[in-house]
């Protein structure tokens, strides 16, 4: 075994390679001259001594060099983990589908592990026939495949009174995108025959937070799904393995997870005011109640705080994710001096409706400070608006369905930072 290697970390070849992210460009290219780095010029140890077998990795994971890209907590948000949240690393991810591993995580009672032999959706209430189903029974109606955002009401909450965190990945991060594949809700409630006066569903989980919600009958049966699968694969037991409810559009509380039971009511339910309490107080002291659509919103991703500029002047690439429970993104406009000049962002990848959408926006920085601002446009014609705006009509002390602009300043050594511009 002499002629094994060392640990890559400890190789010469890998402690060398720090100095790509370190080298700073010359004059505008967005290359540098050859010759000179033994990165490139000299055999490195993975071009020398063969890898892995086909059998050491039976589900791929990441390269071990990217373990910083994980979900992370805010420790002093919550009481508890069990009852908590985690963020999307938004700031290391690119394209518009969240890879399932990093896909927020907002529980009310911790993650329910269910067999999935053991699993029973159950329709009952106003309907000719209450049925149970097995998970092999769901996967015997027509199937579709769909890609949606899923954000929580909460997302941006904690931004209200002023900038609080960080990060994108904690100011906006309470937001995932992915293909789901499932049946259409309709389907099932057709089977079970929907009575006239059904007008209201109540949606449960088989969580230990038994969590529940009202969904009106309408939206059921436009487009809601029956999920099994994201990206691909059989959901998380995170995002509630083996089914979970999608409501494409809607605030992210809706989407029950460990889906067991949709009763078929004629009003809305009364519901436990901690797992399912997201109205948005108004500035009069009013509150609003039914506010479910997921307001068009944006956010710069890169550069931000956790992805500060590294590489001097010169070429940058500034990239984003735009959305809306409304449809597609139209447009995203940027601004680098806090709002008061605008360009039109390039939007790339899939359009899709209620789907992250990705924008992109290259100019040559020239070591001054910025102001970094994106504001999207959405197919209905809503206008992404100030924090400013928000708090006018809302008041200071909303929480949830911030969709305001966010700021983010750049200094001269590309230090980035969550700041609020007046
Ligand atoms: N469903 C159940 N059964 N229990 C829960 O705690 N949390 C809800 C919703 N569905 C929850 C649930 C909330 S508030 C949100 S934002 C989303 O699930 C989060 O979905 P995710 O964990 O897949 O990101
Ligand atoms: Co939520």
């Amino acid at each position: 075994m002499a002629d094994r290697p060392p640990p890559l970390s400890s190789r010469r070849g890998f402690i060398k390679s720090g100095l790509i992210g370190a080298a700073t460009l010359a004059s505008g290219l967005a290359a540098r001259a050859a010759g000179g780095e033994e990165v490139i010029t000299e055999i490195q140890d993975w071009n020398r001594y063969p890898g892995d077998g086909v059998d050491a990795r039976p589900y791929g994971k990441p390269s071990q060099f990217e373990a910083h890209v994980v979900r992370r907590n805010v420790p002093w948000l919550t009481s508890d983990t069990i009852s908590s949240v985690n963020f999307t690393p938004l700031h290391e991810l690119d394209g518009i589908i969240t890879p399932n591993g990093l896909c927020f995580e907002r529980h009310h009672a911790g993650i329910a592990e269910i067999d999935p032999a053991a699993y029973r959706l159950m329709i009952n209430g106003l309907v000719e026939r209450p049925l149970v189903f097995t998970l092999a029974d769901l996967k015997r109606f027509p199937r579709e495949n769909r890609v949606y955002f899923l954000e929580c009401a909460a997302n941006s909450g904690m931004e209200w009174r002023g900038a609080q965190l960080n990060g994108c990945q904690f100011t906006h991060g309470m937001v995932h995108c992915v293909m789901y594949t499932g049946v259409r809700l309709r389907h099932l409630l057709d089977e079970a025959g929907l009575k006239s006066e059904g007008k209201w569903l109540l949606a449960e989980g088989a969580d230990a937070s038994a969590m529940t919600r009202s969904i009106p009958m309408e939206k059921a049966l436009d487009d809601c799904m029956v999920a099994f699968a994201m990206n691909g694969e059989a959901l998380r037991p995170e995002q509630g393995y083996p089914v979970r409810l999608v409501v494409p559009g809607w605030e992210g509380n809706m989407w029950v997870k460990w889906l067991r039971r949709l009763e078929v009511g004629d009003q809305p339910w009364q519901h436990r005011e901690e797992t399912s309490k997201y109205t948005d107080l108004l500035a009069n002291g009013k509150a609003r109640r039914f506010t479910w659509l997921m307001d068009v919103k944006s956010v710069i991703t890169s550069p931000s705080p956790q992805a500060p500029i590294t590489h001097g002047k010169g070429p940058l690439v500034l990239t984003g994710l735009a959305w809306s429970g409304n449809g597609i993104i139209k447009r995203v406009d940027v601004s680098v001096d806090g709002g008061r000049n605008w360009k039109t962002a390039r939007l790339d990848g899939p359009s899709l409706p209620m789907a992250l959408h990705r924008f992109y926006h290259e100019f040559d920085w020239d070591g001054s400070e910025l102001f970094l601002q994106s504001r999207a446009i959405d197919e209905k014609g809503f206008v992404q608006p100030t924090k400013e705006a928000l708090r006018a009509a809302r008041g200071p002390n909303s929480i949830y369905h911030n969709n305001g602009i966010q700021t983010w300043h750049v200094n001269k050594d590309g230090v980035i930072e969550n700041v609020e511009i007046s």
